[in-house]
C-alpha cells in the first residue's frame, strides 16, 4: 500500500485545506484531488470543478480516476446521503450514512436522543407549529435560545432576553422560514452558562477517541461582540478542559452518544464533533456536528502527530480499538483573516500579497478559507472568511503571539481579523 492510495476530499473551505494537508503528509497517499477546492488547496491537491452536493458525478468521478478513499468535510453533503450514494456504489468513503448525520441535520432528533439515553444537555421541548411554541414562550425564563432544526450555515440558533425577542424569533424561523426549509421544526431550549469546548472525536461505530480540545470564537468583533459568523479564530487546546472534565465526559457523554446511535440502528462511523458547555453543574451538550469543525480542524491537525489515513481507515473498518492518538505537546491558534463587512455582505476579488511568506516556514501555515485565482493567475479573496493563520508554539500564549505575527505578513483590501483569538486562556 506505501505510496499507491488516490484519495478524494469534498469541500472548499479551510478546514478542507487544513484535511488535505495532513492527507498529504501521510506516506501511503500518491495524490489528492479536492471538489471543488480553492486556489490554496491547489499547493497540495488537484482540485476538481464539482459541486460538493452533485454526488452522483462525484462518484463518477470517483470510479473514474480509482479513488481508494473519499473523505467528506462538509455537512450538507453528509446530512444529504452523500456516504449512501458511494457505498452503494462499491466506493470506500470517510463519513457517517445519512440516518447517523441526522445527529447534526436534525437538533430536535440529537435532543430527543440526548434525553432518551440520559446525556447532560440543556432543557427543552420540540415545536412543528409555531403557535404552540409561542404559547410555551409564556412559561419560560430568559433569556431562552431557539433552534432551527435543519442545517442553517451556523447561523440558525437566536438566543433571546426578552419575550418579545422571543416571540419574533419564532416569527422569523417558523413563518418567515428565514433559515428555510430548517425552520420547520424548532427547538426551544434552556440558555446555559459556562466555557465552550469544541472536543472533535473519530468514532468506528463502536469505539470513540478524542482529539484534542481546542475553542471557538463566534462572534465577528473583539470581545465576542458582533454578529455570529462560522468562526473567526480558535485556539487548542482549551486549558479548561481538565483531565476530570475530559473522563466525566469520555463516561457520560461520547461514549454514551455513540453506544445510543448503535441502539438506534444508527450506527455512526466517522467524526463527531461535541459542542459543550462547561456549566456549573458540570459539561453539558450544546450540539452535535457530524464533521471535523471549521476553524477548529486547523488548530487540531497541525498538533496531530497520527497518520491520518491510517485514522480514517480504522474508522471504517471498525478497528478504531487498535489505534491510539498522539498529540504534540504544544498549542495552536488560528486567525481567520475576514472580508470587511462579512457575515453580512462583503466584496471579492481583491488580490492577496505575501502568500509565499509561509513557504518553508515549521509552525506557520496559512490555510485559505475563500480564495480564488484570477484571470491573470493572481491568487484573490473569494468569500467572507479568506484566510486561517494558525502558529504552533510551546504555549497557548506563544502561539498565540506566533500567530498574530504570521498574521501580519498577508494582506489585502478590506483585510479584518479579531486581535483577541486565545485571550481568555490569559485567565486559566
Ligand atoms: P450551535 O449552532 O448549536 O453551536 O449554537 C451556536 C452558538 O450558540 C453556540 O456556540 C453557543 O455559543 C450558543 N448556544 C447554543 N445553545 C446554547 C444554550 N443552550 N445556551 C447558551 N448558549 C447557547
Ligand atoms: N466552528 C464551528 C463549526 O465548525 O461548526
Amino acid at each position: 500500500m506505501e505510496n499507491s492510495m488516490r484519495v478524494l476530499v469534498v469541500g472548499s473551505g479551510g478546514r478542507e485545506h487544513a484535511l488535505c494537508w495532513k492527507i498529504a503528509q501521510s506516506p501511503r497517499v500518491e495524490k489528492i484531488y479536492c471538489a471543488p477546492g480553492n486556489a490554496g488547496i491547489e499547493d497540495v491537491a488537484e482540485c476538481v470543478n464539482i459541486g460538493a452536493m452533485e454526488f452522483e458525478k462525484l462518484s463518477v468521478f470517483a470510479r473514474e480516476k480509482a479513488i481508494d478513499l473519499t473523505v467528506v468535510g462538509m455537512d450538507d453533503p453528509l446530512v444529504g446521503g452523500i456516504v449512501d450514494v458511494f457505498e452503494e456504489k462499491g466506493l470506500r468513503v470517510f463519513g457517517p450514512r445519512k440516518n447517523a448525520a441526522v445527529l447534526e441535520g436534525s437538533k430536535a432528533f440529537s435532543k430527543d436522543l440526548m434525553k432518551k439515553y440520559g446525556i447532560p444537555t440543556a432543557a427543552y421541548e420540540n415545536f412543528d407549529d409555531s403557535q404552540a411554541a409561542l404559547d410555551y414562550l409564556e412559561t419560560v425564563r430568559f433569556p431562552v435560545v431557539l433552534k432551527a432544526d435543519g442545517l442553517a450555515l451556523g447561523k440558525g440558533v437566536l438566543i433571546c432576553n426578552t419575550l418579545k425577542e422571543a416571540r419574533d424569533g419564532v416569527y422569523s424561523i417558523m413563518e418567515d422560514k428565514q433559515f428555510g426549509a430548517a425552520g420547520n421544526r424548532m427547538v426551544v431550549e434552556e440558555f446555559l452558562t459556562g466555557r465552550e469546548v469544541s472536543v472533535l472525536t473519530f468514532v468506528d461505530g463502536k469505539t470513540v477517541k478524542c482529539m484534542t480540545s481546542a475553542q471557538d470564537h463566534k462572534r465577528a468583533l473583539d470581545g465576542d461582540q458582533g454578529l455570529n459568523t462560522g468562526g473567526m479564530g480558535t485556539f487548542s487546546p482549551s486549558p479548561f478542559y481538565t483531565e476530570e472534565i475530559d473522563a466525566y465526559c469520555k463516561a457520560h457523554i461520547y461514549q454514551p452518544t455513540v453506544d445510543a446511535m448503535a441502539a438506534e440502528g444508527r450506527e455512526f462511523k466517522g467524526i463527531i464533533f461535541f459542542g459543550l458547555m462547561l456549566t456549573g453543574e458540570g459539561p453539558k451538550v450544546l450540539e452535535y456536528n457530524a464533521r471535523f469543525g471549521d476553524p477548529e480542524t486547523q488548530v487540531v491537525l497541525p498538533r496531530m502527530e497520527n497518520d491520518i489515513v491510517e485514522v480514517f481507515e480504522a474508522c471504517i473498518d471498525g478497528t478504531l480499538d487498535k489505534v491510539e492518538l498522539t498529540f504534540a505537546d504544544n498549542a495552536a491558534v488560528c486567525v481567520v483573516l475576514a472580508s470587511g463587512g462579512y457575515p453580512v455582505s462583503y466584496e471579492k476579488g481583491f488580490p492577496i500579497e505575501g502568500l509565499e511568506n509561509f513557504r518553508d516556514k515549521e509552525g506557520r501555515y496559512v490555510f485559505h478559507a475563500g480564495t480564488a485565482k484570477d484571470k491573470e493567475g493572481r491568487i484573490v479573496t473569494n468569500g467572507g472568511r479568506v484566510l486561517g493563520v494558525t502558529a504552533t508554539g510551546e504555549s497557548l500564549k506563544a502561539a498565540r503571539a506566533n500567530a498574530y505575527e504570521a498574521s501580519g505578513w498577508v494582506r489585502f483590501e478590506k483585510m479584518f481579523s479579531r486581535s483577541d483569538i486565545g485571550k481568555a486562556i490569559d485567565e486559566a
